[in-house]
């Protein structure tokens, strides 16, 4: 039907390997689960998987310290099982894109453990060395540092770690378990290279690039002017509550680490990167966890993807905020000498959920199903995160001896210890802040442990007690009025729908603020979206609309009843929180 590459007309589909199917009854994901819910994917009808890590890792950022880039996580698996999984994908016509973390390895993986063993072993500057005084203990728990400059990690206060071998302090912009390479080492990057041709040898179809904003820092170690540590910054955004306030903390998030990320060296690095997936055949692809455009280079030499991230930063959807965002990056993109392609998501491993996020506690299932719509039927490539399909929401722990990601541990003793938070609330905020809430296992059906794993076992977070109340993908595959269906149906218009997936996009009635509406044009065909974000029922004319003019609308799609499936753009009535989508005749 078209001209574009696998990867522009894919629906990409999240999986969380530790949380999305446990096959063996440990309480733990793995591979054999994972192809045992193949076929569910197959039925759901997505395209292609993006895995997230899969590797070796002592799990202090759940997988994002990685080990041993060249295996697999042995509680998920060996590495033929990995291979059953690949070819058994490729199979069902599934592709599949591996998370690959450049900027740091974990404090266990060898070459951090040769490189901290002195100041010159063969790896001595494979990752971010730089001489400090040594920290010292003041008693009562406290010291001074010496550390090289103010710098902050993102997950747990200072960015340097002091190794008494070496004397000297290593950088690592995440946990202190989680090292930064020296990417200006070239030995470094061969090895990483390495890695790269391994997967991409073994059939894979492309890379996630996790977190490539912060390969590369400021080498002049230009210190933040910040007054606050990480912690007390956290801590004032969870109290600012005027906008001057949040303004004030937004800028302060902006200034502490503006120094650490997007330092020279990044657009050559890409661009070697991208020479090596092009060396291969069958269109090998690269996204970016990042949005900033310029990461795709010219449009052909550097980045194929990199997320609508600003579409989703916001605490409520809104068309205004659609348009917006629309404009703005659809015009970036195809200013690029060869055109951009744009790449939108609602949710991922990072993020609360999007049907506790965007959700207002009355219309949560009217406005998940709006959500999807938006991501499934603007242009560019929609990546959904496991569980979305079925409406999974946040579940905050408050026993903070039950968190597992470790960002949030720390800050609740951060907060006990050094803020003098009440121990109760602590646990709550850590709760909130943490990842878990939006990391917890898969809801298969209506038995113990969700059908995650079986009766009995202790899972590795808990299960959502909300399974029990439809929440969970038996009971939605037999409900045909359920979100899972909804998706479903969803996704199959969209790929019976040409202009759906590679047609313009082109906003209509512009100043809107109940609804968003846009065409999506081919030379062959056009279709009409509309969303409807409010409570109210509508009553829309397109007359005025050129490609409208002297039409009838033939109903592909609507999350409402409608009695006729050809309808006038003269008059059209839409229910409150519709999504309404019809091909132009
Ligand atoms: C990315 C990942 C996140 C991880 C971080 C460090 O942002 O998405 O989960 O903690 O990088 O690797």
């Amino acid at each position: 039907m078209t001209s574009l590459k696998w990867w522009q007309t894919a629906v990409f589909y999240q999986i969380y390997p530790r949380s999305f199917a446990d096959g063996n009854g440990d309480g733990i994901g793995d591979f054999k689960g994972i192809i045992e819910k193949l076929d569910y994917l197959k039925d759901l009808g997505v395209d292609a998987l993006w895995l997230s890590p899969h590797y070796p890792s002592p799990n202090w950022d759940c997988g994002y310290d990685i080990s041993d880039y060249c295996s697999v996580a042995p509680e998920y698996g060996t590495l033929d099982d990995f291979k059953t999984f690949l070819a058994e994908s490729h199979k069902r016509g599934i592709r599949v894109i591996l998370d690959l973390v450049l900027n740091h390895t974990s404090d266990e993986h060898p070459w951090f453990l040769e490189s901290k063993s002195s100041r010159d072993n063969p790896k001595a500057d494979w990752y971010v060395w730089m001489d400090g005084t040594p920290p010292i203990s003041e008693g009562n728990g406290g010291s001074r540092r010496g550390v090289p400059n103010n710098w902050q990690s993102c997950f747990d206060g200072d960015a340097w770690t002091y190794v008494p071998e070496r004397g000297q302090y290593y950088y690592h912009y995440f946990m202190k378990q989680q090292p930064d390479l020296n990417w200006r080492n070239p030995e470094v990057k061969q090895a990483m290279w390495n890695v790269v041709r391994f997967w991409l040898d073994l059939g894979v179809d492309g890379f996630r690039l996790d977190a490539i904003g912060t390969i590369y820092e400021d080498p002049s170690l230009t210190p933040h002017t910040v007054p606050m540590n990480l912690a007390q910054l956290r801590r004032a955004s969870e109290l600012a509550r005027t906008p001057a306030e949040k303004k004030q903390i937004e800028k302060y998030w902006y200034d502490m680490f503006k120094h650490q990320w997007g330092g020279p060296g990044l657009h050559d690095l890409m661009k070697e990167l991208r020479a090596i997936l092009d060396e291969y055949d069958g269109d090998r692809m690269l996204v970016g966890e990042d949005d900033d455009i310029a990461y795709m280079g010219d449009g052909g030499d550097e980045l194929h993807l990199v997320f609508n991230f600003p579409l989703m930063r916001t605490e409520r959807i809104t068309p205004d905020h659609i348009r917006r965002n629309q404009k703005e990056r659809l015009t970036r993109l195809e200013a690029l000498p060869v055109k951009g392609w744009q790449c939108n998501t609602l949710g991922n491993h990072d993020t609360s959920r999007l049907f506790t996020r965007y959700g207002d506690r009355q219309h949560d299932s009217s406005l998940a199903r709006l959500h999807a719509a938006l991501v499934l039927t603007l242009k560019g490539t929609p990546f959904l995160y496991n569980g979305e399909e079925i409406g999974m929401t946040d579940l905050i722990i408050t026993d903070p001896s039950k968190l597992r990601d470790t960002m949030a541990t720390w800050y609740y003793h951060s907060l006990v210890n050094d803020l003098g938070v009440d121990p109760a609330e602590a646990a709550l905020r850590a709760g909130e802040m943490s990842r878990d809430k939006n990391r917890t296992p898969m809801q298969w059906n209506n038995a113990p442990n969700g059908g995650f794993s079986p009766p009995g076992v202790q899972t590795w977070l808990p299960v959502n007690p909300n399974y029990k109340e439809g929440i969970n993908v038996r009971d939605q595959l037999h409900n045909p009025n359920s979100l899972l269906n909804y998706y479903k149906n969803l996704l199959r218009v969209r790929r019976n729908t040409p202009a759906l997936v590679e047609g313009e996009y082109i906003p209509l009635h512009p100043r809107a603020e109940d609804y968003f509406a846009f065409l999506r044009q081919t030379s062959a065909q056009t279709v009409l979206v509309i969303l409807n974000f409010s409570n109210n029922k509508l009553e829309l004319s397109f007359s005025r609309t050129a490609a409208l003019k002297d039409k009838s609308l033939h109903l592909l799609f609507s999350s409402a009843v409608h009695s006729h499936t050809d309808l006038s753009p003269k008059s059209l009535h839409l229910g409150a929180f519709e999504v309404f989508i019809a091909e132009v005749k």
